[in-house]
């Protein structure tokens, strides 16, 4: 999936938004802290301010150039979550937004507990079981209405499902439950066109320029009454968040 940093600073800062109430769950004298899917770098940049050493971590190329350039003193690398080099250095990985794209959930959990140093926790939020179904759903139709699939699949666990993965994993103090999160996108009427040009990108990119912009007014005409929030002026997005806090 190649990422539109510009797209995602403007209409998706709600991410990092919604991530500050994680935040909280850093303890206090925590000393190394790894961002795990950093995105622009917003998060990382904050828990900086406060942590000794941070050092954000993500995929995405482009995003990592942001994150640099906007936060020129903090630490960032471009690095496979699944492929960590990273070995007992640190007290708190921290991941917000990130783990409903990487399916293979066994391998994260025991890259990021080889990452943390013992007694170290991981403090997580992702989507969980039921994220986004409306939107999912609605554009699901929309791809098979062109005899396609939907190729951009997450992964939202159920809270015993994630349980159980953690466990096997071989971390122990866990913590995990999930919750609605309706979230109001950015951009006003074009927030969900941009939403879904962010996060469906692989989906549309099937698609030529005019076809894309009828799928995406059929989404938004077929979500109109359930998730369009007219005395706002924004679409309102059905998120359900995971949170999960474990321990190595
Ligand atoms: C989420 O944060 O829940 C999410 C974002 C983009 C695509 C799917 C889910």
């Amino acid at each position: 999936m190649k990422w539109d940093a510009d797209r995602y600073d403007r209409d998706q800062d709600f991410v990092s938004a919604y991530g500050r109430s994680l935040e909280t769950l850093v303890p206090a004298g925590t000393e190394a802290l790894l961002d795990l899917g950093c995105g622009t770098g917003t998060l990382t940049a904050e828990l900086a301010g406060r942590i000794p050493h941070v050092v954000g971590v993500d995929a995405s190329a482009e995003m990592v150039v942001r994150a640099r350039r906007e936060h020129p003193g903090v630490e960032f690398r471009v690095a496979d979550a699944l492929d960590l080099p990273y070995d007992g250095d640190f007290d708190v990985v921290f991941s917000n937004a990130v783990f409903h794209w990487i399916p293979d959930h066994p391998r994260l959990l025991s890259t990021v507990r080889r990452a943390l140093r013992p007694g170290g926790r991981l403090v997580c939020e992702f989507g969980a079981k039921g994220n986004i179904a409306r939107v999912d759903a609605a554009m699901g139709r929309a791809m098979r209405r062109r005899g396609l699939d939907l190729a951009v699949r997450f992964v939202f666990p159920g809270d015993d499902e994630f349980r159980r993965n953690l466990e096997r994993a071989g971390f122990h103090g866990i913590d995990v439950g999930s919750y609605d999160r309706p979230t109001p996108l950015g951009g006003g009427e074009a927030g969900l066109s941009s939403w879904l040009r962010q996060f469906h990108a692989d989906d549309l990119a099937r698609v030529d320029e005019d076809e894309r912009r009828t799928i995406i007014t059929e989404v938004e005409e077929g979500l109109r009454d359930d998730l369009w929030d007219a005395a706002r002026g924004c679409w309102i997005a059905d998120y359900r968040r995971l949170r999960a806090v474990a321990v190595r």
